[in-house]
């Protein structure tokens, strides 16, 4: 009896393997005009197996699977048993079903805002958007969340597994560096094109209107992304806690090219803790629609129709969660206010924009878009947009944000331009198409 069970798992093993292997021949191809093969390389059995144990350890067992035409795996997840409960911190967790408290609309703003939506945003589409696995038709059943499921492949694209799903280290402190230009520029090529608040004041989420496009990436280690960062702590020190969303491009997290809605965050600088999506333990999502990490279609298209996506970050007064919103009234889910340390309180600064890496893959400035790839003078329809920039203050109050300063390392690679109107308060455009002839 002993002998044949042990017989089974042979051959499961074996199957196993060849499985794996018909995977990574797969992967040989190149499918989106990226060359993923040096990330293949000749992977160790001994590192497919770590690599298979830690997906274990994430990817939870689901009520349901439904297959994407993007080639996405979606799980639909007990809610109980999703990634965030293993955090440490998160063990007696109770799991919110939503916040005790929307942040407030200042009456005026809300006034303007009715108004704006009688008439159509330049022909922006109202109605929410679809993800791309939505096309699938099921849905995930109640009390489940959807989440987007990791492959081998993601992992062997990341420099390590401890790297996988992380952000290197590559932020800017906008108000050091405008203090001692040009001296500090960021780490590890990354490049920015943000507006951002003062430091002097207190913020307990913001909110703005992203534009989605889908920037092209020279290279397999480089993303585009279009983001709000909520941060807290010191950029000098390792203490730095940020909650990020938008959405961003990364052929190394995802293995192509579509713009996907994702979440961020760290309490240390990008160092050890925090992850992309519910990649590590943190991220509590009640959300049972929207998979984080998955697709966004349709995209904007150049001089014709344009697509964006609304994103409220805030922090819930009575318990300190900080709540993510999607669209006008859409809770994705929260991060915990157990994870933070500065953000326990509250955040010292906001910044909206876009960031990119520039690896100097042949020693020049690389193709890599960020926005839709076209400079801020563009305008509407070529060049992206983040509109309604709105700050909810220590009241719960939401309003638009003023006296926003903007910074772009180097302008003639990426820019922004930013600008108020009634109709989309506080605004820029941004981005740029990586090289040219002044950026090199
Ligand atoms: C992809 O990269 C590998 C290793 O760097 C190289 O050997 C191969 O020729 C490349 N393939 C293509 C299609 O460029
Ligand atoms: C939806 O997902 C299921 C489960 O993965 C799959 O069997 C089915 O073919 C998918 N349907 C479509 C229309 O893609």
């Amino acid at each position: 009896m002993g002998n044949i069970v042990a017989n089974k798992n042979g051959v499961l093993y074996l199957l196993l393997h060849l499985l794996l292997l018909c995977f990574l021949v797969v992967g040989e191809f190149d499918l989106s005009g990226l060359n993923y093969t040096k990330f293949i390389r000749q992977a160790s059995r001994l590192r497919l197996e770590r690599i298979q144990k830690h997906l274990e350890k994430i990817n939870k067992p689901p009520l349901i699977t439904i297959q994407s035409p993007d080639g996405d795996i979606i799980d639909c997840v007990h809610k109980r048993k999703q990634p965030a409960l293993d955090h440490p911190l998160l063990k007696n967790h109770k799991i919110q079903k939503v916040p005790p408290e929307m942040p407030k609309r200042l009456i005026q703003e809300e006034v303007r805002n009715s108004m704006s939506n009688e008439a159509t945003i330049k022909g922006t589409p109202r109605q929410w958007q679809w993800q791309m696995w939505h096309s699938n038709g099921t849905r995930c059943p109640k009390g489940t969340v959807p989440i987007r499921r990791s492959s081998v492949h993601d992992v062997l694209r990341a420099k390590s597994l401890f790297h996988f799903g992380k952000k290197q280290r590559g932020f800017i402190n906008p108000a050091r560096r405008r203090a001692d230009a040009p001296d500090i520029v960021s780490g590890n090529g990354h490049e920015h094109a943000i507006a951002y608040t003062g430091t002097t004041q207190e913020f307990y989420g913001a909110r703005a209107t992203i534009n989605v496009w889908d920037p092209s990436i020279e290279e397999v280690k480089e993303f585009s992304l279009s983001q709000i960062w909520i941060l807290s702590g010191s950029f000098d020190g390792s203490d730095l806690n940020s909650i990020e969303a938008g959405w961003q491009v990364s052929p190394e997290l995802y293995g192509d090219n579509r713009p996907r809605l994702f979440t961020y965050w760290t309490t240390d600088s990008y160092e050890a803790t925090g992850c992309y999506n519910l990649l590590c333990a943190g991220f509590v999502q009640t959300n049972s629609r929207i998979a984080i990490g998955a697709s966004i279609s349709p995209v904007s298209q150049y001089t014709a129709n344009q697509y964006d996506i609304t994103i409220l970050i805030w922090k819930d007064p009575k318990l300190g969660n900080w709540w993510m919103g999607l669209g006008d009234n859409t809770l994705i889910g929260y991060w915990p206010a157990e994870l933070f340390t500065h953000l326990a309180d509250r955040a010292t600064m906001v910044e909206w924009g876009g960031e990119v890496v520039n690896s100097r893959a042949n020693g020049q400035h690389t193709s890599t878009q960020m926005g839709s790839g076209h400079f801020p003078e563009d305008g509407f329809g070529k060049s992206s947009y983040f509109r309604n920039l709105e700050v909810v203050d220590a009241d719960n109050s939401l309003s638009s944000v003023r006296g926003i300063s903007t910074l772009a390392e180097n302008t003639n690679c990426y820019n922004i331009r930013s600008s108020y109107n009634k109709e989309w308060g506080t605004f820029f455009y941004y981005g740029g198409p990586g090289n040219n002839p002044r950026c090199s």
